[in-house]
């Protein structure tokens, strides 16, 4: 009798559900599907076949140590010597696309292209050809936070040669990989390199030049993307036929209340870190947003700087870098409420120049990251932000992903329910927002170096053991469940792999609707 009464519990709750949260619209036929990882999180091999020391390999052998369980990305998944065993599995999944990153230091490991390591090349060509030769199409980011050692020792992004040097390592990938590789992301958040390498010190190579160094290394990273984005044009575009892009992150920036001062908090915190980044590059008319020139100058001003903390693009950089995408790369986790705050936010500093305070929602549900709260629509939000700000460009969703524990279970229902929420709203916002949205990326295929944090979070579909030499990966819950959504373009809230327990949540959710 018990027996019967869970069964019937366990069929109304997954009607329950589904009807709570079930748009019924699919994905479209030719959206697509993959995961991502990056170089440093994944590879380990960090001296290996000439490879040469970056910024993340420095800072992570410092003493004392930078990392949460003072880990280092030295062996980390071990990605390097598992190239084949790793594909087989993205097969598995039946993605249709895999993102990943080069490792600047491995190709050229002193940073200069005047000498080229053809074990790097060995390596990245191995991955490649694998990739093809199992149907699935590389996406691949030329920078994700590792610059080489010798670059950061002549000042890093903030330095402007730092762009002429970018844009020699992208022809040298371009002239490598491009004959097989036909999507690139130039830089993954940029504004995190800035703002977290050289304005706060979160992430390498943790400087904490809080009133300059972001916005001077984003002028640089901006004119480097711009250029080699012109540069694959003029040398390699006609005989590669390839697309570039740039993945830009944001948190959504949602009015704490109604009122109309924090509707333009909301959105001057919206314009000042996403479109500070995005508006060179989408916006018609380029160049910086207006709202972040007109701030920081002033604040330069009053705080007695002789020239502003914003550098100026010239005439010509601003028609160089407009219109440099053939395609909007969007990292996107989670959001804030956001209010009015005239503080005085360690001034000079950005946060005090954007002059907001974001704060979370008690009702929004946390994950292992403090930063990362599930706040499924502030997706849908950003994605009609972008549309109506940059004309609707196609949009790939280049990471979207979940924090647990170092020792979360292969059950993850959190990750699952997470990945579910997200996809309906970006299901809603092709649907009912004509949102340009072509494909998904989730983050990450496996678990890995998370930064700062080390093994402490886990964000993959795969569990990774680090403590095993083998470093063996075992799909979690979620793998199955994203790969059944691949397979069916279609999210499917009763779907759970037969191996694995129903998630409490679906029960939860029976019981506050009894
Ligand atoms: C975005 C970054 O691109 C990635 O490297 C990082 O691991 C995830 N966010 C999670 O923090």
């Amino acid at each position: 009798m018990r027996l019967f009464i869970f069964a019937l519990c366990a069929i109304f709750a997954r009607t329950v559900t589904a009807a709570a949260k079930d748009t019924g619209y699919a994905f479209p036929e030719n959206f697509k599907f993959g995961v991502a990882t990056a170089s440093y999180q994944i590879e380990g091999a960090w001296n290996e076949h000439g490879k040469g020391p970056n910024v993340w390999d420095t800072l992570t052998h410092r003493i004392p140590p930078f990392t949460d369980d003072a880990s280092t990305g030295d062996i980390a998944c071990d990605a390097y010597h598992k190239t084949v065993q790793d594909v087989q599995i993205l097969k598995s999944m039946g993605v249709n696309f895999y993102r990943f990153s080069l490792s600047w230091s491995r190709l050229l490991p002193r940073g200069f292209s005047n000498y080229v390591n053809p074990e790097g090349v060995q390596y990245y060509n191995d991955l490649i050809n694998e990739l093809l030769a199992n149907d699935i199409t590389p996406i691949v980011t030329i920078f994700h936070w590792d610059t080489p050692q010798n670059l950061e020792e002549l000042g890093g992004w903030p330095n402007p040669k730092m762009a002429d040097f970018f844009v020699d390592y992208a022809r040298v990938v371009f002239d490598a990989f491009g004959d097989r590789v036909k999507e690139w992301l130039t830089f993954n958040e940029p504004n995190q390199i800035c703002q977290q390498g050289y304005a706060t010190g979160g992430m390498a190579p943790a400087h904490n030049t809080k009133e300059m160094g972001g916005y001077w290394c984003t002028h640089t990273v901006l004119i480097a993307h711009g250029r080699a984005y012109r540069m694959y044009q003029e040398e390699f575009k006609s005989k590669q036929g390839g697309r570039v892009g740039i993945t830009i992150d944001n948190q959504w920036n949602e009015p704490l209340t109604n009122s109309t001062e924090d509707k333009e908090a909301a959105e001057r915190a919206n314009i000042m870190n996403f479109g500070w980044y995005a508006n060179a590059i989408f916006s018609k008319n380029g160049d910086y947003p207006s709202i972040l020139r007109e701030r920081v100058d002033q604040f330069s001003e009053e705080e007695g700087f002789t020239r502003s903390r914003l550098p100026y693009f010239t005439q010509e950089e601003i028609e160089m870098i407009r219109g440099s995408h053939d395609f909007f790369g969007l990292n996107h986790y989670t959001s804030r409420v956001v209010t009015n705050d005239d503080g005085d936010q360690g001034r000079p500093s950005h946060e005090h120049d954007v002059g907001t305070r974001g704060e979370i929602d008690p009702k929004w549900e946390p994950s292992a990251a403090d930063w990362l709260y599930v706040v499924p629509w502030g997706l849908r939000k950003t994605l009609e932000w972008i549309k109506e700000n940059y004309d609707n460009p196609e949009v790939i969703i280049t990471e979207n992903g979940y924090a647990d524990k170092h020792d979360a279970p292969l059950r993850d229902c959190e990750r699952v329910k997470y990945y579910n929420l997200y996809l309906e709203e970006v299901l809603k916002a092709i649907h009912e927002s004509n949102c340009n949205v072509t494909a998904y990326t989730a983050w990450s295929f496996m678990d890995n170096f998370e930064w700062q944090r080390g093994y402490t979070q886990r964000y993959g579909l795969y569990h990774v053991d680090f403590e095993d030499p083998e470093r063996p990966r075992t799909p979690k819950m979620s793998a199955h469940v994203f790969a059944n959504i691949i397979k069916t373009k279609r999210i499917d809230w009763d779907f759970t792999p037969k191996e694995f327990e129903k998630c409490e949540w679906v029960q939860i959710e029976v019981k506050s609707e009894l």
